[in-house]
């Protein structure tokens, strides 16, 4: 197998400005496409002396520089069940699908579970890497296996749910084992019978509006709601670049959220999964009087402040400079320390 197939050219000196959603404009001195597994084998089996950057569809991350490794760009399709019965499906997508086409495949099948998760850019393959998550659901509740190839020899290897080590915007391929494996595919576990998470107080007040009683609920009305409230708060790349989130919410201990309680009434936050308080870091970047700054191309969006935004020919390194001087600001005013979601590539 090794060295038996024929990998798509290796470009040189590759424009990236159109395969990343803040629109930096940065080169990769070197550009590969990979196209199937056994491409991936392949080309892993030998790995390039130099760094690689394996891209998905490049919605979070920040190219700071031009990249003067090996940009691996992961195209590999195709959707299949794998097996089902009258209650649950188990669906295998490759890395390279789109995710939100992908939910609409699932949403028109009736397959229920990822509905919440419907428009957040990028492919299948990224969405363990932060273990995507919105309007009240993970996708780490519906992955069964995660299949990646090794980027150090190739050789193929199979990740339980548990061996992912998910956690909020995290997993161990954010973490232990960022870089070390390619993955090639996600299988999910998804349910014919939905069981519907409208708890998330926007989701409800959308599905009001739109005039849907708890008894129509459907899957597609949850995805239309969601896909509504997106589109009303956060800024198409299409239209201004960005990254989503560009920080985590923090999750400070109990006592350090009471003591900012004590202080910002109507702060918000959340019990999170460990037993500590996550605050809402859109909130404290506000109060920290950053939203709608603009200086140059390079600001915090008008209508969320989480999220950082290039109006055109913004720099990496200017947006990260402005991340650097939103973390200190927060830290000065609120004693909290937010740490960037987005992938910083230097
Ligand atoms: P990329 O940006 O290409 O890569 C992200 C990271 O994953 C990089 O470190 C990359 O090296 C690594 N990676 C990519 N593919 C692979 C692979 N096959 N194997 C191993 N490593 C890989 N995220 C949420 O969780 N929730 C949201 O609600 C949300 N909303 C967003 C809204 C907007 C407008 C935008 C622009 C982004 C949003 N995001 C959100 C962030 C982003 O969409 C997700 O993190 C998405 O999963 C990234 O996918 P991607 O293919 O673009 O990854
Ligand atoms: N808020 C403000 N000012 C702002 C932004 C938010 O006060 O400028 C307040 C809101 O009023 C609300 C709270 O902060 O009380 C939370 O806001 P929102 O519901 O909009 O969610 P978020 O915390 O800003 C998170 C995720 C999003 C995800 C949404 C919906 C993180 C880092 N971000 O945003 O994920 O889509 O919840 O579930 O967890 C992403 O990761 O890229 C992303 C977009």
């Amino acid at each position: 197998m090794v060295g038996s197939l024929s990998l798509s050219p290796m470009e040189e000196n590759k424009d990236l400005s159109k395969l990343n959603t803040f629109g930096i404009s940065a080169k990769a001195a070197k550009f590969v496409k990979i196209e199937s597994v056994e491409e991936a084998q392949d080309f892993f089996a030998n790995p390039p002396k130099e760094e690689i950057l394996i891209l998905g569809g490049g919605s979070n991350i920040l190219l700071k520089n031009d990249f003067e490794g090996v940009v691996v760009y992961n195209e590999i399709k195709g959707i299949k069940v794998e097996s089902e019965d009258s209650e649950m499906v188990m669906i295998r997508a490759n890395a390279g699908e789109n995710w939100h086409e992908f939910v609409m495949h699932c949403i028109e099948k009736g397959y229920a579970g990822i509905e919440n998760l419907s428009l957040i850019p990028g492919k299948v393959g990224a969405s363990p890497m932060q273990n995507i998550g919105a309007y009240g659901v993970e996708v780490k509740e519906v992955i069964e296996s995660v299949e990646a190839v090794s980027t150090i020899d190739g050789s193929l290897r199979v990740f339980s749910n548990n061996e992912c080590e998910f956690d909020y915007r995290s997993s161990i391929f954010k973490t232990r084992l960022k870089g070390k494996y390619f993955i090639t595919s996600v299988n999910f576990r998804l349910q014919k019978t939905p069981s519907f998470k409208t708890s998330y107080g926007a989701i409800q007040e959308q599905l009001a509006k739109m005039g849907i009683a708890e008894s129509a609920l459907t899957i597609k009305a949850v995805s239309d709601a969601v896909i509504a409230i997106r589109q009303s708060k956060l800024p198409d790349p299409k239209e201004i670049g960005n990254s989503g989130s560009f920080f985590k919410n923090p999750i400070v201990p109990t006592a350090k959220y009471e003591e900012l309680k004590a202080k910002h009434e109507n702060m918000p936050a959340y019990p999170s999964a460990d037993g500590q308080m996550k605050l809402a870091a859109g909130w404290l970047i506000e109060q920290a009087g950053w939203k709608g700054f603009r200086e140059g191309d390079y600001g915090v969006h008008q209508k969320q402040a989480l999220v950082l935004v290039n109006y055109g020919n913004a720099t990496g390194e200017e947006i990260y400079y402005l991340s650097e001087r939103i973390i200190r600001s927060v830290e000065e005013k609120f004693g909290v320390l937010l740490e960037r979601e987005v992938n910083i590539i230097s």
